[in-house]
């Protein structure tokens, strides 16, 4: 992959280090995305809101506490919300490689419709990706089981698609045999948020599982959602090339910080 596609968006960098291809971008990932090259980017990863921020409740850390994670996250309502993940995905398809791929990860609140959006824009589905957490907090309510799991969809950009799939790499990570679609991975560990708090904050080891199971080094990673920058730290951990975008400045200091962390680590 070139590095063309770090050049030829028309919109100044909130942040950039050219020697390690890292970019992030503030602003509306719908506005944005349209200004990529088409077929530019190898893989996608998205966190997209989950709409789940209506004023409920939930446990953390053993107390009640809201769930609202921000304005990003309010539902506009089930048809506004399809029409959302069918405007960004849509986008997402346009600028990756005929062989490129995208996983999205998500809760029930959202995880349907961008499944039903993938399917509508023809996206070819390659795996569900159940991602358990071992320690998931109580459900308060006792009214339902304890939300202990998320899905992550990975997909490639159509029918005729050859995507990458690393999967002796894989098997070896899994003691030898053939790894499942079932992952238990942790929240993210007190070191990750060393540097401050994003409410839906991605392990890195969930997202450096992903770029080395579906990326080669130097591939172009794109995260849309960029949130707290977990994509990126993992891309520059394993040589990948990166473009965050978020509409939160306050994220994207976050992520800047993050970033130089990783880079100062001998
Ligand atoms: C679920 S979080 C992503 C968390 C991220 N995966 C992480 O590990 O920190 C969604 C992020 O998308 C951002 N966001 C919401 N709507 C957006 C939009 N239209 N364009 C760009 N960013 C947006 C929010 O500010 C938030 O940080």
């Amino acid at each position: 992959m070139s590095t063309e596609v770090f050049c030829d968006i028309k919109v100044e960098p909130y942040y950039e280090n050219t020697e390690r291809s890292i970019r992030l971008f503030c602003g509306n990932c719908l506005e944005l995305l349209p200004r990529f090259p088409r077929g530019s980017i190898d893989m996608i990863f998205a966190d997209p809101p989950y709409f789940l921020s209506n004023g409920g409740i939930t446990c953390h850390a053993g107390k009640m506490v809201s769930v609202n994670k921000g304005k990003w996250d309010v539902s506009r309502g089930v048809e506004e919300n399809h029409k959302f993940n069918l405007a960004w995905l849509s986008e997402c398809q346009e600028i990756l490689s005929e062989n490129g791929v995208i996983w999205v990860s998500g809760t029930a609140h959202v995880i349907f419709s961008v499944g039903f959006a993938m399917q509508q824009l023809g996206f070819k589905i390659l795996n569900d990706i159940v991602w358990f957490k071992p320690n998931a907090s109580p459900n308060l309510s006792c009214r339902y089981f304890t939300h202990s799991t998320e899905t992550i969809i990975w997909a490639a950009k159509n029918a005729n698609s050859r995507h990458t799939f690393n999967y002796e790499l894989m098997k070896q990570l899994s003691n030898g045999k053939q790894m499942r679609n079932l992952w238990e991975i942790t929240p993210p560990q007190p070191k990750e948020k060393s540097r401050g708090k994003h409410p839906t904050q991605k392990p890195l080891k969930l997202l450096e599982r992903i770029l080395l199971a579906s990326t080669k080094e130097d591939d172009v990673i794109l995260d849309p959602f960029n949130g707290s920058g977990s994509t990126g730290v993992a891309a520059l951990r394993l040589d990948r090339k990166y473009i965050g975008i978020d509409i939160s400045q306050e994220y994207l200091d976050l992520t800047v910080n993050r970033l130089q962390d990783e880079l100062s680590t001998p």
